[in-house]
């Protein structure tokens, strides 16, 4: 009963086993209070390999950079599926998509992320960009004079109008732009409490999230969404495969809908928003994205800023590694996604040199990509925003080390492996043209005196939000002649 209630006991060829002593909760509080810092800790003492009591959970965590190739290659005895499809299916109120009732729906279900690939990929951008630049023109008639805002609430009202009505399409009706704001609204209270869900709380202990998510789950109905205009491929494609399955109600199929809604933009504004403010706070580097950009525009003889249509292809934007770049050293500031696998079986790891650990059933594996993205042997002064980390003579910089040896993996905001985001390029170009069209139609500057921190109720969710918003403010940019 005491090693129930205090933890399991280690047994030879395991990791070293790290239960604390609160009944039950392990080492979660220390855990969830800053990962990265008990992480490092634990690293300290018991080396790269160790495993954690997290309230009733045992999860080995792997510190070395070197080994997670092992873990990310031996998908076979490191499933996932299972305990996300738990964790999804009580968070967003969706059957199992694992269930026997629907035939090979996963599979179906990601066959479909072709559509976020490719030529497909192409029309995404491109609507994306109509869509952006139509609601940066709204902007604009707001704007001639220095109009203020605060910042995430400017990049999560942009963001997400954009986002939705490109994966799902115009609502036509004259309120159409208030119905997306209703979802909106929604959709952050929602969120808020996503978390807490995530950790399996039971969703009548939430307040009104339970109410909230029942109200943005109906939003998308059969009847609504058949009244929406244009819409991509990937949701045309997700509705079309829903029908197939006749068990499945007309509220699954509207959860369905949602939960992909969901993955689209939570992360996405957060990265959006870290990447404004980032650019903002370092005129250095705003200056020299900016430029990037006006010579691009030059060079495609394109005219810039309010009223002007900009076109780029795929080919163009990823040539803008000054941008990209700036992107990506956000998003190596922000990201806090764990990596998690579950143990199928008992089995021995086996990984760099005569190294192994020996892992039990039903524990999870985990990698936690923020404290690479933060270690000073691989990032030099990893606290710092350096826009251009990620060039090396004019070119995109894709080798890191460390210990003298080249990192296969330094770069980790997407996930890694079997569970990679299927979005990433998706949300790597809709920020750019974010960006490209802000610097193009506006000036802009922070007006609030104040460093942000990060909101850390979502530590290992993804990308995390700032503890507070900040006020800036912009202006219109005289037209080019
Ligand atoms: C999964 C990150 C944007 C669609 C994931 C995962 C991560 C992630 C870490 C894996 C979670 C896990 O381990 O289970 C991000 C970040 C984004 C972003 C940082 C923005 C900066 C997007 C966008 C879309 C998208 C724009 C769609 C248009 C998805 C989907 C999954 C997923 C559908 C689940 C994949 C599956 O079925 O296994 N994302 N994502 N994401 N993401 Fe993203």
């Amino acid at each position: 009963l005491l090693w129930a209630a205090i933890g399991r006991r280690r047994k030879a060829g395991e990791p070293p086993l790290i239960n604390g002593w609160i009944p039950f909760l392990g080492k979660a509080l220390s855990f969830m209070k800053d990962p990265s810092t008990f992480l490092l800790s634990q690293q300290q003492k018991f080396g790269n390999i160790f495993t954690i009591h997290l309230a009733g959970k045992y999860c080995t965590f792997f510190m070395d950079p070197f080994q997670f190739v092992y873990i990310v290659r031996n998908c076979k005895q490191l499933g996932f599926q299972e305990f996300a499809d738990k964790m999804i299916s009580r968070s967003f109120d969706v059957p199992s998509i694992l269930s026997t009732k629907f035939p090979e729906l996963n599979e179906n279900l990601h066959r479909m992320y072709q559509y976020l690939q490719g030529k497909s990929l192409d029309m995404l951008s491109e609507d994306m960009m109509k869509n952006l630049q139509q609601i940066f023109e709204r902007k604009c008639s707001q704007a001639t004079d220095w109009e203020a805002e605060k910042m995430y609430k400017f990049c999560c009202s942009v963001m997400f109008e954009a986002s939705f009505i490109t994966l799902y399409g115009r609502v036509p009706a004259a309120d159409g732009h208030k119905v997306i704001s209703e979802i909106r609204d929604k959709f952050t209270k929602f969120d808020a409490n996503f978390p807490y869900l995530v950790l399996g709380i039971p969703v009548e202990l939430l307040g009104a999230t339970k109410k909230v998510r029942k109200e943005l789950i109906r939003h998308f109905s059969y009847q609504n969404m058949t009244k929406w205009l244009g819409g991509s491929e990937v949701i045309q494609a997700r509705k079309d495969l829903f029908e197939k399955y006749e068990l499945l109600t007309v509220y699954d199929k509207a959860a369905h809908h949602f939960t992909f809604l969901w993955a689209s933009v939570a992360n996405t504004i957060p990265a959006t928003f870290w990447a404004m403010y980032y650019l903002l706070r370092h005129p250095e580097a705003l200056a020299v994205v900016r430029d990037e950009i006006d010579h691009l525009l030059q060079s495609t003889g394109q005219k810039k800023g309010p009223g002007y249509n900009i076109h780029l292809t795929r080919e163009q934007l990823d040539n803008l590694v000054y941008l990209e770049s700036a992107v990506n050293e956000s998003l190596r500031m922000c990201s806090s996604s764990i990596n998690l696998r579950l143990c199928q079986e008992d089995f021995i790891l086996k990984l760099d040199g005569n190294q192994k650990a020996t892992l039990r059933k039903g524990d999870l594996v985990a990698l936690y990509p923020p404290t690479l993205h933060m270690d000073p042997e691989v990032y030099e002064d990893p606290k710092e925003y350096k826009f251009d980390r990620y060039i090396e003579n004019g070119k995109k910089k894709t080798t890191f080390y460390k210990r003298g040896r080249k990192l296969k993996y330094f770069l980790m905001p997407f996930g890694s492996g079997s569970t990679k985001c299927p979005g990433r390029f998706f949300a790597v170009n809709e920020i750019k043209l974010f960006l490209i069209l802000f610097v193009t139609h506006f000036d802009a500057e922070i007006v609030e005196n104040k460093n942000l921190g990060f909101d850390n109720s979502r530590m290992g969710l993804g990308i995390l939000l700032p503890d507070s918003d900040i006020a800036f403010r912009y202006k219109i940019k005289s037209l080019e002649k």
